[in-house]
C-alpha cells in the first residue's frame, strides 16, 4: 500500500516520540513492501516562532492532501505561564481538530500483564483491563463562545452540543461495542448540565438500533472514581470533550504510564493519529520520553487502513519490549540506560525479525540495537 503521510512533530518531547514511530513504520514497509511517504509540517509553537501562527496554511493543506496524519506534541511553558497570551501552541491543535472535522477520538486503554507492578494501583483491580475511550473531538465547552468582561474579572466558555454531533459519534462507539465486549458507558453530568440531558436522550434513543450492546450511564464524577476502584467494568466509554480529556489522562495511570496512551482523531474525511500525552518539555531533547505512545498511534493508523497483520506485529514488538524491561526511565526500574532511541530500536528490530524466538538481549544493554 502507499500511504502519503503528514508528519507533524511539534513541540518538546514530540519530534523525538515521532521519530521512533517512523522507524518502526519503515520498518514495516520494508517487512511488507509498503510505500509511505512523509510530508513534514510545523504545528505547535515552533510553527508559532517560525510562522507567526500555531497552524500555518502550509501545514494545513500537506494534513488535507495527505491520507493521514501523525501528530507528536503540542504545547510549550512560555504559554502555559502567560495567561494573556492571544496566541497560543493547543490552538494549533483544536484548529486541525475543527478544520479536518476530526470529531471521533478513540483512546484504547490497557493493563499490560507483564508492568502490573508498574501502576501504582493494586494488581488485582487493574488486571485485565481493557477499555475504549470514544471521546467527542469538535465540540463542547472547548469550542463554544469564549468571552471575557471589558473589565477582565467574568469569563465564560459555553458547552454547546447539537444531536448531530452526539449522533455521529454515539454510532462509532456502538458499533466498536459490537466487535468488543458490547457494552457502552455514557458518562455525562445529566443530573447539573443541560447538553449532557441532551447526550442521554439522544444515545438513549440510538441504542435502539443496537439490542446486543448494553447501555449504562455514569455521572462523570462517580466515573473519575469507578475508573480506578474498578476499571474492569468499562468496555467502551462514550463521552463529550472536556470528560473525555480529563478521565482519559486519569485512565493512563491504570496502564502504568501516560507515555503508553495512543490515540486515532476520526473524521468523515480525514484521520489524524496522536499520543494522549503532552509535549513533556522537561524531557526534550534527553531522549527520555517513553515512545511508545507515538508507535502505538502509528499502530491506530495501520489499523485505519486495515493493515492489520502489521499493526499485530508492531503491538507484539511492543509487548516484548515491555516483557524484557527495554523501556524508558517512567516504566523502568531495572535498567537506568534505555533511551527513547533505543526503544524505537528494539521494536524495529523484533519486527526485522520477526520470527527469532532466541533473541540475545544484553546487546541492547550494551548499547546495541542488533538482536542476534
Ligand atoms: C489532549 C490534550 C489537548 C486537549 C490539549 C493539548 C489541547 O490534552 O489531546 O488530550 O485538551 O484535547
Ligand atoms: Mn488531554
Amino acid at each position: 500500500m502507499k500511504l502519503n503521510i503528514a508528519v507533524l512533530p511539534g513541540d518538546g518531547i514530540g519530534p523525538e516520540v515521532t521519530d521512533q514511530a517512523i522507524k518502526v513504520l519503515n520498518a514495516i514497509a520494508t517487512e511488507f513492501n509498503h510505500e509511505f511517504i512523509y510530508n513534514y509540517a510545523s504545528v505547535g509553537a515552533i510553527a508559532i516562532d517560525e510562522h507567526g501562527s500555531p497552524l500555518p496554511e502550509s501545514t494545513l493543506n500537506i494534513c488535507k492532501s495527505s491520507d493521514a496524519i501523525l501528530f507528536g506534541a503540542i504545547g510549550d511553558p512560555k504559554y502555559d505561564n502567560d495567561p494573556s497570551a492571544k496566541v497560543r501552541p493547543e490552538q494549533g491543535l483544536l484548529k486541525l481538530r475543527k478544520e479536518l472535522g476530526l470529531f471521533a477520538n478513540i483512546r484504547p486503554v490497557k493493563a499490560y500483564e507483564s508492568i502490573l507492578n508498574k501502576s501504582p494501583l493494586k494488581k488485582e483491580i487493574i488486571k485485565g483491563t481493557d477499555i475504549s475511550i470514544y471521546r467527542e473531538l469538535t465540540g463542547g465547552i472547548y469550542f463554544g463562545g469564549k468571552q471575557i468582561s471589558d473589565d477582565g474579572n467574568t469569563a465564560s466558555d459555553l458547552c454547546e452540543y447539537s444531536r448531530f454531533e452526539i449522533e455521529r459519534i454515539t454510532h462509532l462507539a456502538f458499533k466498536a461495542a459490537q466487535s468488543r465486549k458490547n457494552k457502552v458507558t455514557l458518562v455525562d453530568k445529566a443530573n447539573v448540565l443541560e447538553s449532557s440531558r441532551l447526550w442521554r436522550r439522544v444515545v438513549i434513543e440510538l441504542a435502539v438500533q443496537y439490542p446486543d450492546v448494553t447501555l449504562d450511564f455514569l455521572f462523570v464524577d462517580n466515573a473519575a472514581m469507578q475508573m480506578i476502584l474498578n476499571p474492569k467494568q468499562f468496555d467502551v466509554i462514550l463521552t463529550e470533550n472536556m470528560f473525555g480529556d480529563i478521565i482519559s489522562d486519569e485512565a493512563s495511570v491504570i496502564g502504568g504510564s501516560i507515555g503508553l496512551l495512543a490515540s486515532a482523531s476520526i473524521g468523515d474525511t480525514y484521520a489524524m493519529f496522536e499520543p494522549i500525552h503532552g509535549s513533556y518539555p522537561q524531557a526534550k531533547g534527553k531522549d527520555i520520553a517513553n515512545p511508545i505512545a507515538s508507535i502505538l498511534s502509528a499502530t491506530m493508523m495501520l489499523e485505519h487502513f486495515e493493515l492489520f497483520k502489521e499493526a499485530q506485529l508492531i503491538k507484539d514488538a511492543v509487548e516484548k519490549s515491555l516483557k524484557l524491561h527495554i523501556t524508558t526511565p517512567d516504566l523502568n526500574t531495572k535498567y537506568d540506560n534505555i533511551t527513547t532511541s533505543k526503544v524505537g530500536d528494539f521494536i524495529e528490530d523484533v519486527i526485522n525479525n520477526p520470527n527469532d524466538s532466541n533473541l540475545n538481549f544484553t546487546n541492547i544493554h550494551l548499547g546495541q540495537s542488533t538482536i542476534i
